[in-house]
């Protein structure tokens, strides 16, 4: 039965798919917010106004305007849309100075982080906050949750409750701990934080401002986006200096892991594939295959093991590790389909194997979602030897297409990947093949593990495919314990 009184939720992100991305943080922007309408729950979600965002919302009306905002002079707009794709309701910051940009949400077209930063996440971090106080310009809707993500939303919960005086209870959903915001000391006047606030218990870190840590410090709830991440963050290896305060919260940090949006990543109905196929008719795997390979100019071979790699190109990711072993495996027969953008160095490096060996490896630097779905459908395995993956999201397609994913056991990897052996084949829970460390050596291992039962047992390799292509992987479990999360924390506010 609906309850009579829907609970009403702001979700606040920086990036939604497929209004605007970087990274996965925009596809559970995207997905999640879906996923709780249909558990009843009444919810916007507020973003900066992209021209990308201003451009595909439906129905885009204004709703109200704020004046008087500390950081930036004129007033702002506030419109409200609909995404097409899942009909979820999206407030929209129209701040032409702040966000009409050219290029990334973070970066300049040289790499560079926008100096006016700080301003732009303010700003949507403070209209968060007073969206859910008395203040509110919106008629007829005051959230209970505000359910922040990254740092770019960290000022919210201390807006919240140092500045607007909000009603609502507050979230913090931590992503990555390795982006967090860290400014100069004099910014915090400047974004109207009060000064008394500026010192260890608040947002001060080390003598520097930091949105995430203020997020953490203010939040009434934070969760993380696996089990095993919520842990690994309290430890100084993966925590990036934040470790203690996590710590002291540690009991009630909620690892939930990400789930998938099933009606974008679905090999049963993918409109970017030439053939679509299921775990139980998946022969168009292999057409999806031979299509990719003319694509991408890689020999036509349909016994060649083809690796896929779509990814940030950057330390997190662990693809230098490898760098080594590439032209080894090539020799031996391995294909390479490699899409990504990221540190130059990288980049270059993975360009020059391609030159050298044409028809064997393929890199396309940049951002192509077409083409991602493509190389997840079409390859054999997923390569991900992430040193930090606080969920990962790529793994997960991987399993739902069938693309075997080769990971390292690291935060949620280690949650969604169950290695291949001999119990876990016989209690067919295998899904995958996990490294014993992150190093180039133990990524070889496991590669040559694959291979070994890709091309000697291909019925063994097809009850692999099909335990992870038959599990749920969908937001159903993972948006009902986020609700569970919403309801405990309204009920356990701290005041
Ligand atoms: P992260 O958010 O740390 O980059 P995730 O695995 O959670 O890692 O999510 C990455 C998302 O970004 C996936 O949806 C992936 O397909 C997508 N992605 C990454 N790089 C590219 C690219 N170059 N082109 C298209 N999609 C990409
Ligand atoms: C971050 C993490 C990634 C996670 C994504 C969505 O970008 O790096 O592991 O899947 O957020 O939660």
């Amino acid at each position: 039965m609906k309850a009579l009184f829907a609970m009403k939720v702001l979700f606040v992100s920086p990036e939604v798919f497929p209004l605007i991305k970087t990274g996965g943080l925009a596809d559970v922007s995207g997905s999640l917010p879906s996923a709780l309408t249909h558990l009843g729950v009444d919810i916007r979600i507020l973003v900066p106004g992209y021209p990308s965002v201003l451009h595909q919302l439906l129905e885009l009306k204004s709703v109200a305007t704020i004046t008087g905002l500390p950081m930036i002079d004129a007033p702002v707009q506030l419109l409200q849309g609909i995404i097409k794709e899942t009909q979820v309701k999206v407030i929209v910051i129209k701040a032409a100075s702040l966000y009409e940009r050219a290029g990334s949400p973070y970066i300049d077209a040289q790499g560079i982080d926008w100096p006016d930063n700080p301003i732009r996440f303010s700003v949507l971090s403070k209209v968060a906050a007073i969206l859910s106080s008395d203040k509110s310009p919106l008629i007829n809707w005051l959230p209970d949750i505000v359910h922040c993500n990254d740092w770019q939303t960290g000022l919210t919960p201390a807006y919240m409750k140092l500045t607007e005086n909000s009603t609502a209870s507050s979230i913090l959903s931590l992503h990555n701990m390795a982006f967090q915001g860290i400014f100069s000391a004099e910014w915090a006047t400047k974004l109207g934080l009060p000064s008394e606030h500026f010192r260890v218990d608040g947002f001060e870190y080390y003598d520097q401002l930091s949105f995430l840590k203020a997020g953490i410090f203010y939040a009434d709830s934070l969760s993380t986006v696996s089990r095993s991440y919520a842990l690994e963050i309290q430890t100084e290896e993966f925590g990036f200096g934040l470790e203690g305060l996590l710590a002291e919260r540690g009991e009630e940090i909620h690892g939930i892991l990400n789930g998938i949006e099933m009606d974008e990543w679905n090999p049963a109905s993918d409109p970017y594939l030439i053939k679509k196929y299921s775990a139980t008719r998946i022969a168009g795997k292999k057409e999806v295959k031979k299509a990719l390979q003319k694509e991408l100019g890689l020999n036509n071979d349909a016994n060649a093991p083809l690796l896929g790699i779509v990814s940030r190109l950057t330390y997190q990711k662990g693809l230098d590790l490898l760098l080594p072993n590439i032209q080894r495996l090539i020799d031996e027969g391995c294909q390479f389909a490699l899409l990504g953008s990221g540190e130059s160095s990288l980049e270059a490096a993975f360009s020059i194997f391609s030159h050298d060996n044409p028809g064997k490896m393929s890199v396309t630097i940049g951002y192509n979602e077409p083409l991602s779905h493509q190389i997840m459908a079409g390859c054999d395995m997923f390569i991900m030897p992430s040193r930090f993956e606080p969920c990962g999201l790529n793994q997960m397609y991987g399993l739902a297409y069938g693309t075997l994913p080769i990971v390292n056991a690291t935060g949620g990897l280690a949650d969604s990947v169950i290695d291949t052996g001999v119990a876990t084949l016989k209690n067919k829970t295998a899904n995958g093949f996990v490294m014993a460390e992150a190093s180039s050596g133990a990524l070889l291992a496991v590669i040559k593990r694959a291979l070994d039962i890709y091309r000697e047992d291909p019925k063994g390799w097809r009850k692999i495919q099909r335990n992870g292509m038959l599990q749920n992987l969908s937001w159903d479990h993972s948006a009902q314990e986020y609700l569970d999360l919403y309801t405990k924390t309204i009920e356990t506010r701290k005041i």
